[in-house]
């Protein structure tokens, strides 16, 4: 039902326009966001109870929106209402910027995947605090996922960084810190050990108690991944978010060739194996480290086999813009017990 009816419209809206389809679809959760009636249906349909524990943080549910959806909290509570037990705002930077040139978003739908080059188009920290400080609680965990601004040389990348924590830390119950997006110029390279130890050793400082999570590219060797690790247990981290998109285009669909030949990073689909299998050995090195499992969850399945490579908890984006709601629920009701 939903795939036939309320995505093929959502997909057709703007001409057929992946970005303006997105927007619409926001704008449109964003007046729902603000509907307490509304909000009270939808999770009357959607809402469950699966409660955990995670780095000190209760979640109500263990299946969170992954970063990038709701870049600028404009919808927040609208997640909750649909099942999603946490939700990642941001990336946001220090400065608000436009992001790279349009078109940067593509659908591959019979790979049930998108690759995009986004470039972190947001509204700026400033904002995002000013936003959040005037919504109040919005009854899940909210993760704020910060960047690079792409203006700020990677060196200086630190303040970046920092900035965001000290004006946004009084509204996030965790950060997680973005060093793995293709799509900023230089930024993959903070996940180099002197610059990952010392980004981690100033921020450690700034964010006080609350938990700072690693995210990390699904492109690393074993051997890189092993130095996150040893970065993250000298800096007290709390957890990693594994994975990002990914360079690589293995297991898109012919059919999809045209856009997969596009710049940006892949997710959905043909990213599952690869994100389950950087889980599957960030466990195996490092078993009390709390895991946030993201890439190419599409279906039930999927989830659950992320929980059993040792995933504490589990972000969507691909798999949410084909499967909506329907397949938040449809996790949580098989998580539950599991
Ligand atoms: C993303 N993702 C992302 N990640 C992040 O840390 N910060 C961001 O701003 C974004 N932005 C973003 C935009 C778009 C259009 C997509 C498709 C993805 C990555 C996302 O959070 C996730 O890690 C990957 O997409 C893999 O998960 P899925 O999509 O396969 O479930």
């Amino acid at each position: 039902m939903y795939e036939r009816v309320l995505r093929q419209t959502l997909f057709r809206l703007g001409g057929g326009d992946p970005e303006v389809g997105h927007e619409k679809a926001l704008d449109a959760l964003t007046v729902l966001s603000g509907l307490p009636p509304a909000i009270a249906l939808l999770r009357r349909q959607f809402g469950i109870d699966s409660p955990r524990t995670v780095f000190g943080v209760r979640f109500p549910s263990p299946v969170g929106l992954a970063a990038g959806v709701d870049k600028n909290g404009v919808a927040l509570r609208a997640w909750p209402a649909m099942g999603f037990g946490f939700v990642e705002v941001g990336t946001v930077t220090r400065y608000a910027q436009p992001g790279n040139p349009r078109p940067r978003l593509f659908r591959l739908p019979t790979s049930r995947a998108i690759v995009n080059r986004m470039g972190f188009n947001n509204d700026g920290a400033d904002v995002l605090a000013a936003r959040l400080r005037a919504l109040g609680p919005v009854g899940v965990p909210l993760g704020v996922s910060i960047g690079k601004s792409r203006a700020t040389p990677v060196e200086e990348a630190v303040d970046d960084y920092l900035h965001s924590v000290r004006v946004l830390g009084p509204h996030a119950d965790y950060f997680a810190v973005n060093v793995s997006s293709p799509n900023t110029p230089g930024l993959r390279s903070l996940q180099d050990r002197g610059a990952l130890d010392r980004i981690l050793g100033a921020l450690r400082g700034e964010a006080g108690p609350t938990p700072l999570l690693v995210k990390i590219a699904p492109d690393l060797t074993d051997r890189a991944i092993g130095e996150v690790l040893e970065v993250c247990a000298e800096r007290a981290v709390d957890g990693l978010i594994a994975t990002n998109t990914t360079t690589a285009r293995d297991g898109v669909a012919l059919r999809d060739a045209v856009a997969a030949r596009e710049a940006g990073g892949l997710s959905g689909q043909p990213l599952a194996e690869r994100a389950r299998r950087v889980v599957g050995f960030v466990h195996r090195e490092a078993p009390d480290l709390p895991i946030v499992g993201v890439g190419g969850i599409t279906t039930v399945e999927d989830a659950l086999r992320m929980f059993d490579a040792g995933a504490s908890l589990v972000q969507l984006y691909t798999g949410f813009v084909y499967g909506g709601p329907p397949l938040v629920r449809a996790i949580n009701r098989a998580v539950v017990g599991h």
